[in-house]
C-alpha cells in the first residue's frame, strides 16, 4: 500500500518529505541501497552479496505498493532519497496477520539529524492504522544507535542469536530481537 504523503521537519530545520515511492524512483531506491550497503556492516546484506538494480526495486516498489499489508517509506530531502523505512507482514498466515516487522535504513552523511526519528514515527503510526499489534524487528549487538533509536519508541529486547550474522572477515554479530507492542 502507498502511505498519505507527511511533510516534516527535522532537528536541523530540514523539510523532510516522507512518501510512498513510485516507479520513478526506482534508481534512486537503488543508488540508496547500494549505498547503505558499503556504508555499514549492520544490515542483514552487505554489497559483497552484489548490487540492487533499477529493475529490482522497480519489481520491489510494485509488489509492495500492491501489498495491503506492507508499505516503504521514502525520506526525502530536496527530492533526493536519503533513507528509506518499511514495514513488511510477516507473511506466516492468519494467526501472525497482527504482526509486522520493521526495517530502516539512512544514508551515512545524514545520520544524526534527527531523520531516523521522523521515519520511525511515520512507520509506526502507519502499522497502527493497518491494525497490526505487535512491530518486531531484529538488530545487531554493537548497533548501540539503532537500538538507542528503538528503545526510544518503546521497543524492548525479547531474544538475542550469539553470533547470528558472519562476516566475509571471519567476525561475528550477535543478532538481538526486539519488540514493540502496539496500544
Ligand atoms: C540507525 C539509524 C536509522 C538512525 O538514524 P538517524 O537519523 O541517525 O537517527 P536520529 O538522528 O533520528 O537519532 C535518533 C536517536 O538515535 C540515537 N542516536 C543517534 N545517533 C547516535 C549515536 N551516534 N550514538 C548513540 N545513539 C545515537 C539517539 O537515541 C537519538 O535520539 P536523540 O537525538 O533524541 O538523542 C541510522 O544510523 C542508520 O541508518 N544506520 C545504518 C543502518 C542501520 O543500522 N539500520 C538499522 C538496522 S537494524
Amino acid at each position: 500500500m502507498k502511505i498519505k504523503k507527511i511533510i516534516a521537519t527535522n532537528k536541523l530545520n530540514e523539510k523532510i518529505i516522507l512518501t510512498s515511492p513510485t516507479l520513478k524512483d526506482a534508481e534512486q531506491l537503488a543508488e540508496h541501497a547500494n549505498k547503505v550497503f558499503a556504508e555499514t556492516r549492520f544490515l542483514s546484506r552487505g554489497i559483497e552479496e552484489g548490487i540492487k538494480s533499477k529493475e529490482d526495486e522497480e519489481k520491489w516498489i510494485t509488489t509492495i505498493n500492491k501489498n495491503k499489508s506492507s508499505f516503504i517509506i521514502c525520506a526525502k530531502l530536496n527530492n533526493k532519497i536519503i533513507g528509506i523505512g518499511n514495514i513488511s507482514s510477516s507473511g506466516k498466515g492468519l494467526r501472525f496477520r497482527h504482526i509486522c516487522s520493521l526495517g530502516i535504513s539512512i544514508q551515512k552523511e545524514f545520520w544524526g539529524r534527527g531523520i531516523g526519528k521522523l521515519l520511525m514515527t511515520a512507520l509506526i503510526e502507519n502499522a497502527q492504522k493497518l491494525g497490526y499489534e505487535l512491530i518486531r524487528l531484529d538488530v545487531a549487538g554493537t548497533n548501540y544507535t539503532a537500538q538507542n533509536l528503538y528503545k526510544k519508541f518503546g521497543f524492548v529486547e525479547y531474544g538475542r542469536l550469539k553470533n547470528a550474522m558472519k562476516y566475509n572477515d571471519n567476525t561475528y554479530e550477535d543478532m538481538i530481537n526486539m519488540i514493540k507492542i502496539l496500544g
